[in-house]
Protein backbone atom coordinates (compact mmCIF):
# COMPACT_ATOMS: atom_id res chain seq x y z
CA UNK A 1 0.00 0.00 0.00
CA UNK A 2 0.92 3.63 -0.94
CA UNK A 3 1.65 5.71 2.33
CA UNK A 4 2.48 9.13 0.83
CA UNK A 5 2.13 10.30 -2.97
CA UNK A 6 3.41 13.36 -4.00
CA UNK A 7 1.97 13.93 -7.50
CA UNK A 8 3.20 16.16 -10.03
CA UNK A 9 3.51 19.19 -7.72
CA UNK A 10 4.81 22.75 -8.39
CA UNK A 11 5.66 25.60 -6.07
CA UNK A 12 6.73 28.75 -6.91
CA UNK A 13 7.91 31.75 -5.25
CA UNK A 14 7.67 35.24 -6.92
CA UNK A 15 9.46 34.25 -9.95
CA UNK A 16 11.39 31.24 -8.41
CA UNK A 17 10.06 28.10 -9.54
CA UNK A 18 11.08 26.07 -6.16
CA UNK A 19 9.19 22.54 -7.27
CA UNK A 20 8.46 21.61 -10.89
CA UNK A 21 7.07 18.11 -11.49
CA UNK A 22 7.57 17.23 -8.53
CA UNK A 23 6.28 12.89 -8.04
CA UNK A 24 7.66 10.74 -5.57
CA UNK A 25 5.22 7.94 -3.81
CA UNK A 26 6.39 5.55 -0.84
CA UNK A 27 5.18 2.44 0.88
CA UNK A 28 3.53 1.78 3.93
CA UNK A 29 6.32 0.87 6.17
CA UNK A 30 9.18 2.43 4.12
CA UNK A 31 12.05 4.88 5.45
CA UNK A 32 13.25 6.87 2.62
CA UNK A 33 15.57 9.76 2.76
CA UNK A 34 15.05 12.91 0.78
CA UNK A 35 18.75 13.92 -0.32
CA UNK A 36 19.93 16.83 -2.65
CA UNK A 37 21.81 20.21 -2.33
CA UNK A 38 21.31 23.10 -0.82
CA UNK A 39 18.39 24.85 -1.70
CA UNK A 40 16.80 21.79 -4.19
CA UNK A 41 13.41 22.30 -2.33
CA UNK A 42 13.27 19.65 0.02
CA UNK A 43 12.44 21.52 3.08
CA UNK A 44 9.63 23.36 0.39
CA UNK A 45 8.27 19.85 -0.20
CA UNK A 46 7.84 18.58 3.33
CA UNK A 47 6.13 22.44 3.85
CA UNK A 48 3.92 21.32 1.23
CA UNK A 49 3.44 17.85 2.89
CA UNK A 50 2.71 19.22 6.10
CA UNK A 51 0.05 21.54 5.09
CA UNK A 52 2.02 24.87 5.61
CA UNK A 53 2.55 25.80 1.91
CA UNK A 54 -0.05 25.58 -0.78
CA UNK A 55 1.41 24.41 -4.15
CA UNK A 56 0.87 26.24 -7.29
CA UNK A 57 0.05 22.65 -8.68
CA UNK A 58 -0.17 19.21 -8.07
CA UNK A 59 -2.01 17.00 -5.40
CA UNK A 60 -0.38 15.10 -1.86
CA UNK A 61 -2.57 11.90 -1.07
CA UNK A 62 -1.75 10.22 2.31
CA UNK A 63 -3.17 6.60 2.06
CA UNK A 64 -5.04 7.33 -0.83
CA UNK A 65 -6.78 10.39 0.41
CA UNK A 66 -6.54 14.18 -1.35
CA UNK A 67 -4.79 16.16 1.64
CA UNK A 68 -2.88 19.06 -0.98
CA UNK A 69 -5.52 21.43 0.56
CA UNK A 70 -6.56 20.03 3.37
CA UNK A 71 -6.17 21.79 7.41
CA UNK A 72 -3.56 20.39 9.78
CA UNK A 73 -5.93 18.32 12.09
CA UNK A 74 -6.83 16.54 9.31
CA UNK A 75 -3.42 15.73 8.52
CA UNK A 76 -2.93 14.35 12.17
CA UNK A 77 -5.81 12.39 12.22
CA UNK A 78 -4.48 10.85 8.86
CA UNK A 79 -1.54 9.82 11.18
CA UNK A 80 0.45 12.72 9.92
CA UNK A 81 3.50 14.51 12.23
CA UNK A 82 6.66 16.44 11.74
CA UNK A 83 9.90 17.58 13.18
CA UNK A 84 11.45 21.17 11.40
CA UNK A 85 14.93 21.71 10.35
CA UNK A 86 15.65 24.15 13.38
CA UNK A 87 14.82 22.76 16.58
CA UNK A 88 11.35 23.53 17.97
CA UNK A 89 11.53 23.01 21.58
CA UNK A 90 11.61 25.24 24.67
CA UNK A 91 15.31 25.27 25.86
CA UNK A 92 14.31 26.68 29.27
CA UNK A 93 11.98 24.25 30.34
CA UNK A 94 13.25 20.65 31.53
CA UNK A 95 13.52 18.20 29.51
CA UNK A 96 9.96 16.37 30.76
CA UNK A 97 7.74 19.80 30.67
CA UNK A 98 8.61 19.32 26.80
CA UNK A 99 7.11 15.93 26.29
CA UNK A 100 3.95 16.87 28.72
CA UNK A 101 3.69 19.83 26.73
CA UNK A 102 3.76 18.01 23.17
CA UNK A 103 1.59 15.14 24.76
CA UNK A 104 -0.99 18.10 25.88
CA UNK A 105 -1.16 19.81 22.69
CA UNK A 106 -2.23 16.22 21.17
CA UNK A 107 -5.52 15.89 23.89
CA UNK A 108 -8.48 17.80 22.95
CA UNK A 109 -8.50 19.08 26.96
CA UNK A 110 -5.62 21.65 25.55
CA UNK A 111 -6.91 24.62 26.50
CA UNK A 112 -8.70 23.55 29.80
CA UNK A 113 -6.17 24.79 32.54
CA UNK A 114 -8.53 24.26 35.58
CA UNK A 115 -8.86 20.18 34.50
CA UNK A 116 -8.07 18.10 37.61
CA UNK A 117 -4.37 17.13 37.68
CA UNK A 118 -5.16 13.29 37.26
CA UNK A 119 -5.41 14.18 33.89
CA UNK A 120 -2.13 15.71 34.26
CA UNK A 121 -0.65 13.09 36.15
CA UNK A 122 -1.79 11.09 33.46
CA UNK A 123 0.06 13.03 31.16
CA UNK A 124 3.37 12.87 33.04
CA UNK A 125 3.34 9.18 33.17
CA UNK A 126 3.11 9.01 29.51
CA UNK A 127 6.06 11.38 29.21
CA UNK A 128 8.04 9.36 31.33
CA UNK A 129 6.82 6.67 29.62
CA UNK A 130 8.18 7.87 26.80
CA UNK A 131 11.51 8.78 28.20
CA UNK A 132 12.35 5.74 29.58
CA UNK A 133 11.19 3.58 26.03
CA UNK A 134 14.12 6.26 24.76
CA UNK A 135 16.69 5.71 27.73
CA UNK A 136 16.41 9.57 28.61
CA UNK A 137 14.70 9.15 31.76
CA UNK A 138 17.36 9.92 33.75
CA UNK A 139 17.42 13.64 32.07
CA UNK A 140 13.52 14.42 32.40
CA UNK A 141 14.53 17.12 35.25
CA UNK A 142 17.52 18.38 33.34
CA UNK A 143 16.54 21.94 31.36
CA UNK A 144 16.49 20.85 27.71
CA UNK A 145 19.46 23.51 26.92
CA UNK A 146 21.66 21.55 28.83
CA UNK A 147 21.23 18.67 26.84
CA UNK A 148 23.61 17.89 23.61
CA UNK A 149 22.03 18.81 20.49
CA UNK A 150 21.99 15.07 19.94
CA UNK A 151 19.76 14.65 22.67
CA UNK A 152 17.55 17.78 21.76
CA UNK A 153 17.24 16.03 18.39
CA UNK A 154 16.48 12.72 20.02
CA UNK A 155 13.98 14.36 21.86
CA UNK A 156 12.02 15.99 19.18
CA UNK A 157 11.72 12.70 17.35
CA UNK A 158 10.37 11.60 20.46
CA UNK A 159 7.83 14.16 20.92
CA UNK A 160 6.75 14.13 17.47
CA UNK A 161 6.41 10.12 17.73
CA UNK A 162 4.40 10.70 20.42
CA UNK A 163 1.14 11.09 18.70
CA UNK A 164 1.81 7.56 17.27
CA UNK A 165 2.23 8.87 13.20
CA UNK A 166 1.49 6.67 10.62
CA UNK A 167 3.75 8.93 8.35
CA UNK A 168 6.58 10.72 9.77
CA UNK A 169 8.39 13.51 8.20
CA UNK A 170 11.81 14.28 9.74
CA UNK A 171 13.67 17.67 8.33
CA UNK A 172 17.30 17.21 9.03
CA UNK A 173 17.23 15.12 12.43
CA UNK A 174 21.16 14.94 11.93
CA UNK A 175 21.72 19.03 10.87
CA UNK A 176 24.10 20.46 13.67
CA UNK A 177 25.50 16.80 15.05
CA UNK A 178 28.52 15.82 15.78
CA UNK A 179 29.53 12.35 14.23
CA UNK A 180 28.90 11.38 18.04
CA UNK A 181 25.68 12.39 18.14
CA UNK A 182 24.59 11.42 14.27
CA UNK A 183 25.75 7.70 15.91
CA UNK A 184 22.48 8.63 18.77
CA UNK A 185 20.26 9.40 16.14
CA UNK A 186 20.68 6.68 13.33
CA UNK A 187 19.73 3.82 15.62
CA UNK A 188 16.70 5.76 16.67
CA UNK A 189 15.30 6.31 12.95
CA UNK A 190 16.58 2.64 12.95
CA UNK A 191 14.63 0.71 15.41
CA UNK A 192 10.84 2.74 14.78
CA UNK A 193 7.85 0.80 14.45
CA UNK A 194 8.29 -1.15 10.63
CA UNK A 195 4.62 -0.15 10.42
CA UNK A 196 5.92 3.43 10.69
CA UNK A 197 6.34 5.43 7.48
CA UNK A 198 9.29 7.58 7.93
CA UNK A 199 10.48 10.77 5.48
CA UNK A 200 13.76 12.41 6.38
CA UNK A 201 15.78 14.93 4.97
CA UNK A 202 19.44 14.29 5.55
CA UNK A 203 22.46 16.10 3.82
CA UNK A 204 24.99 13.33 4.44
CA UNK A 205 24.41 10.55 1.80
CA UNK A 206 26.81 8.30 4.38
CA UNK A 207 24.20 8.83 7.25
CA UNK A 208 20.76 9.14 4.56
CA UNK A 209 21.98 5.49 3.69
CA UNK A 210 22.38 4.09 7.08
CA UNK A 211 18.91 5.40 7.80
CA UNK A 212 17.09 4.75 4.45
CA UNK A 213 15.66 1.80 2.67
CA UNK A 214 15.07 3.71 -0.59
CA UNK A 215 16.39 7.22 -1.53
CA UNK A 216 15.47 10.03 -3.39
CA UNK A 217 17.56 12.75 -4.81
CA UNK A 218 16.26 15.64 -5.63
CA UNK A 219 17.49 18.79 -7.57
CA UNK A 220 16.06 21.94 -8.87
CA UNK A 221 13.04 21.01 -7.29
CA UNK A 222 12.32 17.53 -9.54
CA UNK A 223 13.38 13.86 -8.98
CA UNK A 224 17.01 13.48 -10.35
CA UNK A 225 16.94 9.70 -9.26
CA UNK A 226 14.78 7.17 -6.75
CA UNK A 227 16.41 3.68 -5.90
CA UNK A 228 18.72 1.75 -3.22
CA UNK A 229 22.06 2.57 -1.99
CA UNK A 230 23.18 0.76 -5.00
CA UNK A 231 21.38 2.23 -7.59
CA UNK A 232 22.23 5.86 -6.10
CA UNK A 233 26.40 5.41 -5.82
CA UNK A 234 26.05 3.52 -9.27
CA UNK A 235 24.12 6.74 -10.63
CA UNK A 236 26.23 8.98 -13.14
CA UNK A 237 23.68 12.05 -12.48
CA UNK A 238 24.04 11.79 -9.04
CA UNK A 239 27.94 11.79 -8.90
CA UNK A 240 28.06 15.07 -11.02
CA UNK A 241 25.58 16.88 -8.03
CA UNK A 242 27.08 15.48 -5.63
CA UNK A 243 30.66 16.30 -7.19
CA UNK A 244 32.98 18.47 -4.91
CA UNK A 245 30.10 19.45 -2.57
CA UNK A 246 30.06 16.26 -0.46
CA UNK A 247 30.77 17.15 2.81
CA UNK A 248 30.81 20.82 2.18
CA UNK A 249 27.35 22.29 1.63
CA UNK A 250 24.69 22.41 4.41
N1 LIG B 1 9.00 31.15 1.80
C1 LIG B 1 9.87 31.31 0.80
N2 LIG B 1 9.84 32.40 0.01
C2 LIG B 1 10.71 32.54 -1.02
N3 LIG B 1 11.66 31.65 -1.34
C3 LIG B 1 11.74 30.54 -0.58
C4 LIG B 1 10.86 30.31 0.53
N4 LIG B 1 11.20 29.11 1.08
C5 LIG B 1 12.22 28.63 0.37
N5 LIG B 1 12.55 29.49 -0.63
C6 LIG B 1 13.60 29.25 -1.64
O1 LIG B 1 13.30 28.03 -2.25
C7 LIG B 1 14.49 27.31 -2.54
C8 LIG B 1 14.43 25.94 -1.91
O2 LIG B 1 14.49 26.07 -0.49
P1 LIG B 1 14.37 24.84 0.49
O3 LIG B 1 13.12 24.12 0.20
O4 LIG B 1 14.56 25.35 1.86
O5 LIG B 1 15.61 23.95 0.02
P2 LIG B 1 16.39 22.76 0.78
O6 LIG B 1 15.60 22.39 2.00
O7 LIG B 1 16.50 21.67 -0.23
O8 LIG B 1 17.75 23.31 1.12
C9 LIG B 1 15.64 28.17 -2.06
O9 LIG B 1 16.13 28.88 -3.15
C10 LIG B 1 14.99 29.07 -1.05
O10 LIG B 1 15.67 30.28 -0.96
MG1 LIG C 1 16.05 22.39 4.11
Amino acid sequence: MVALEIDNVYVQFGGLQVLSSCSLSIEAGEKRALIGPNGAGKTTLFNVISGMIKPTAGRVLAFQREITASPAHVRASLGLARTFQITNLFINLSVLDNIFLGLQALTPTKYVFYKTTTSFSGLIDQAVALLKKWGLENKKDHLLGSLSHGEQRQLEIILALASQPKILLLDEPTQGLSTAETAMVVPMVRSLDPSTTVLFIEHDMDVAFQMADRITVLNYGTVLAEGTEEEIRSNPKVSEVYLGLDGNEE
